[in-house]
């Protein structure tokens, strides 16, 4: 019997949740606004806001999970990667809770909790699999041997995927976070209409800084002949820029399938909520056989469940950090 609440505060979006027993029965995610009127995450202000929400969030998590913190087994909280000063807002309260109520703490990597969302609900994928792990900080593909034992056999040398999406829709003049937008623009566009150019890398990694640079150019160029190009042709530029990304994204998941001879596939990170992705992964997974897994929406972007579950794990095995534990900004798997 265990009951663990989680807490993750690694960029913009402070989120507790409860781990009963495997069963996640709260998870509290406040967002940050603040960041739209800036176009992006300001770390400064992230921090601030953490530190405004983390008690409110945490009493919430409690009462929805209908917990009383006498009753918890353990503190699991992101260890990073993420924003530091984020991130320490998150760690020092556990640290802080954990001490005061006597509690081991866990520590989480918070892209393997992404890929860990996986084993929150049902269907769940049986190890070895492989998951496209893609969010605003980070584009991997990862051979999933167990809860632990995870390898990155590709990932991004530049920007991240969900930047591709983000540094477009500024360009489009969309809020941050562009994402969501560029995908509900492109379900009113035509996939073809642009085409771009596209990385030629040859082993498992991906690009998004030459693409990212190439639309650019094309809304300049195009621009220059008629000013409201982005304003006409805004579904079209979102569809043709979505398709591209996962045309990139898709193509390197058929090539490691192939490499490590896998046949379940999982995405995971916050592009995975993007309808484009999702469907396809579908198209390909009917093509190629595979089992596809893809989390609930709620657990695509940053949530605490998905900290909890990776804490439930790590719990299982007594797999603890002391009091001495300090966040990292960029951890290595
Ligand atoms: O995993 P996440 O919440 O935070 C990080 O760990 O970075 O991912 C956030 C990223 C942002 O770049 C956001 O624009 C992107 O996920 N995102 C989407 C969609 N929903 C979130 N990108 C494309 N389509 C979406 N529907
Ligand atoms: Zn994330």
């Amino acid at each position: 019997m265990s009951i663990i609440l989680a807490i993750e505060s690694s960029c913009d979006e402070t989120s507790v949740a409860i781990c009963n027993n495997g069963k996640i029965t709260a998870n509290v995610i406040a967002n940050q606004t603040i960041h739209q009127n800036y176009g992006g995450v300001i770390p400064e202000l992230a921090s601030r806001v953490h530190q405004q929400n983390i008690i409110p969030v945490v009493q919430q998590a409690l009462i929805d999970g209908k917990v009383n913190k006498n009753d918890l087994n353990a503190i699991a909280f992101t260890q990073g990667p993420g924003l530091l000063g984020s991130l320490l807002v998150g760690v020092s309260f556990a640290k802080s809770f954990a001490m005061a109520m006597s509690l081991p703490l866990i520590s989480v990597n918070h892209m393997h909790a992404h890929i860990l969302a996986h084993f929150i609900d049902d269907p769940q994928p049986s190890f070895p699999f492989l998951c496209l792990t893609v969010s605003g900080g980070h584009t991997q593909i990862v051979v999933v041997r167990s809860y632990s034992n995870m390898e990155v056999v590709g990932e991004t040398l530049d920007d991240a995927a969900g930047e591709a999406f983000d540094k477009t829709a500024k360009l489009l003049n969309l809020p941050y976070p562009g994402g969501p937008l560029i995908d509900q623009h492109a379900k009113m566009g035509n996939p073809l209409a642009f085409k771009f150019s596209e990385p030629q890398i040859k082993s498992l990694d991906y690009s998004f800084s030459g693409f990212k640079t190439s639309i650019l150019y094309f809304i300049r160029n195009k621009e220059k002949q008629n000013e409201n190009f982005i304003v006409e042709n805004l579904s079209d530029i979102c569809a043709s820029v979505q398709y591209s990304i996962v045309n990139i994204l898709l193509g390197k998941v058929k090539k490691a399938a192939k490499d490590y001879k896998i046949d379940q596939i999982a995405i995971a990170g916050g592009v995975s909520a993007n309808s484009g992705l999702r469907t396809g992964l579908k198209n390909l997974a009917d093509e190629q056989n595979w089992n596809v897994f893809m989390p609930a929406f709620e657990y695509c972007t940053d949530n605490a469940a998905m900290i909890a579950i990776a804490g439930h794990y790590k719990y299982i095995n007594n797999d603890f950090v002391g009091q001495n534990v300090a966040p990292l900004s960029r951890m290595e798997f």
